[in-house]
């Protein structure tokens, strides 16, 4: 589970913020809460002025931690995507160059990955909010050009071999099983090479922790607009986060063919379609795998000891769900 980690704040932190960043917006003054998040390359503070009757969230990147230009691109994508209805993304108020920073919104809600672990997978809310959560993604799609593509192989081998490298510095590379997955990746990367895949501009991290369920709708955020990919890597990611950040074990009778949750796929696929099913034969298996595994290095490979034994349990979560779908995939891929 990632749970940002909050900071008090310092007077000189709230003076820069009040004095030199949020000016850009004139419409002051401006008062700074006393709590920032700070992220590995940024620190979000929220921001409120009697002028506006909604908070502000003020996102300030490291410049050296960041990505270069990761300000910019941030605000270039909420700007893409200023659809006001039941979905939406935080409205974006202010670039400021300088600074590295964007002042949006502050959507006020928990972050769906905070609500679940509260929610078990049978209760009615769970469907109601994963349905959801579904809805917002095809509409987030939708908005761009969908299209069937060929599938780019040798570039998903090139991931699944950079995925591969980090896990022989990790602990526990030896594992037998994860070998056997990486494997059957690199096979389907070259099996599903140039056949036809449903393709839009990717949200690229759709975890339950970059989107909040609203009371009427949903806002999801922490992506960058105009990336293409096949929807499948959205879908599965978020369904992959959806069964691995609980505590309940998984019996082998809630695990469905996909190698995730019945309950969660059928909520899911509600809300987003039937586009799953128009993928070739296997090749959601084989995008399922590919998180499942990604998600597997990235537990082995943190380096901050904590949450040891929620990560434990996730990472056992995650062996077994490999297996589950590593042998279904197998079946449906050529024989080596
Ligand atoms: N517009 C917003 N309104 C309210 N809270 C926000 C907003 N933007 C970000 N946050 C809070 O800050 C947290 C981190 O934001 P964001 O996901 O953009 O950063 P990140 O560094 O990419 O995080 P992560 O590594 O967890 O994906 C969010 O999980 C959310 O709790
Ligand atoms: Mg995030």
């Amino acid at each position: 589970m990632k749970v940002p980690h909050i900071r008090t704040l310092q007077a000189a932190e709230a003076d820069f913020v009040c004095n030199e960043v949020l000016p850009a917006l004139g419409t002051g003054p401006f008062r700074i809460e006393d709590r920032v998040l700070m992220r590995r390359d940024s620190a979000i503070f929220r921001a409120s002025s009697p002028a506006s009757a909604t908070a502000l969230a003020v996102k300030i990147y490291d410049p050296v931690a960041s990505k270069p230009g990761a300000a910019e691109k941030l605000y270039a994508s909420l700007r893409k995507y200023e659809s006001r209805d039941k979905f939406t993304v935080p409205r974006a108020y202010a670039f400021v160059e300088k600074h590295h920073a964007v002042v949006m919104e502050w959507i006020e809600a928990p972050r769906f990955g905070d609500t679940l672990l509260r929610l078990p997978p049978w209760t009615g809310k769970r469907r109601e909010q994963v349905t959801l959560a579904g809805e917002w993604l095809r509409w987030f799609h939708a908005t761009t050009d969908v299209r069937q593509a060929p599938y780019d192989g040798p570039k998903a081998l090139r991931k699944i071999e950079k995925i591969a490298a980090r896990s022989e510095t990790a602990t526990g590379c030896t594992d037998k099983n994860l070998q056997k997955c990486f494997t059957l990746l690199r096979q389907a990367a070259s099996h599903f090479d140039r056949q036809p895949v449903t393709h839009a501009d990717v949200h690229d991290d759709f975890t339950p922790y970059n989107i909040f369920i609203l009371k009427e709708g949903a806002a999801g955020f922490d992506f960058t607009a105009g990336r293409k990919g096949p929807i499948l890597r959205d879908i599965c990611r978020f369904l992959v986060y959806l069964d691995t950040h609980k505590y309940l074990p998984t019996t082998a009778a809630d695990l469905q063919a996909q190698g995730c949750n019945r309950a969660d796929f059928e909520a899911f696929t509600q809300g987003y379609g039937a586009d799953p099913d128009k993928s070739p034969e296997g090749f959601l298996l084989y995008m399922q795998l590919t998180e499942i595994v990604r998600l597997w290095v990235a537990n082995m490979t943190r380096r901050r000891a904590v949450q040891g034994l929620i990560r434990s349990l996730e990472t056992r979560r995650l062996r077994r769900m490999a297996l589950h779908v590593s042998q279904a995939l197998e079946k449906k891929l050529p024989a080596a």
